[in-house]
């Protein structure tokens, strides 16, 4: 698969089966995080790999323990297995100090996003786990990643093999202005 049709192809799967990714695929995408651009090389972001189902499941609960009754409603909608659509595998950016820290996270994201679509995999950016790291949040998640003291969360990822998958969005053409 070509970059191009990886791109047109991806959608969030909102229903992953339970067969895991394997090892070497792991790695491949640790490696597409990875070699994504920082601004001015900065490197300040960090990718916590999970595979522990507990410590995903945990995560899922901290969150439904917060969110508000509207994404309660939309995760009921979707037939959410969990914050993750049952998904065994989850990346969480977080970052050090740095400016483009989230500019930098945006990126890394779609790389790996767009390396599990080309090992055919599926993916599913998950931002409302953030609610899980919140510091006011008493039982929140960032020493379980071993989080620094300065470390903020920024964006999950939830991947695997899809059980079921929706058609990519429509392209909104009129959103582009042409000189
Ligand atoms: C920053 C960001 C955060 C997102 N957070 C969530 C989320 O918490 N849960 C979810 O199901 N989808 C989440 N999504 C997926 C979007 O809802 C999805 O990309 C959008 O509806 C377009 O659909 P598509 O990805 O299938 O093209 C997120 C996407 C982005 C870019």
């Amino acid at each position: 698969m070509n970059c191009l049709d990886a791109i047109r192809k991806r959608s969030s799967c909102r229903d992953f089966s339970d067969k895991k990714v394997l090892p070497e695929d792991v790695e491949k995408l640790l490696e597409a995080a990875l070699a994504s651009p920082t601004a001015i090389n900065a490197q300040s972001l960090r990718f916590s790999l999970i595979t522990d189902e507990d410590l995903i499941q945990q995560i899922s609960d901290r969150t439904y323990e917060r969110l508000d009754q509207a994404a309660l409603e939309r995760m009921k909608e979707r037939g959410a297995k969990n914050l993750f659509y049952g998904a065994p595998l989850i990346l969480v950016i977080s970052s050090v100090p740095s400016r483009y820290a989230a500019m930098d996270a945006g990126i890394a994201t779609q790389s790996v996003c767009l390396a599990a679509e080309q090992l055919g995999l599926s993916s599913c950016i998950v931002g409302m786990s953030r609610r899980s790291f919140e510091e006011d949040n008493p039982d929140h998640m960032r020493p379980a990643l071993q989080m620094e003291e300065d470390e903020r969360y920024l964006i999950s990822i939830a991947i695997g093999y899809a059980q079921s998958r929706k058609e990519p969005h429509e392209l909104s053409w009129d959103h582009v202005r042409r000189f």
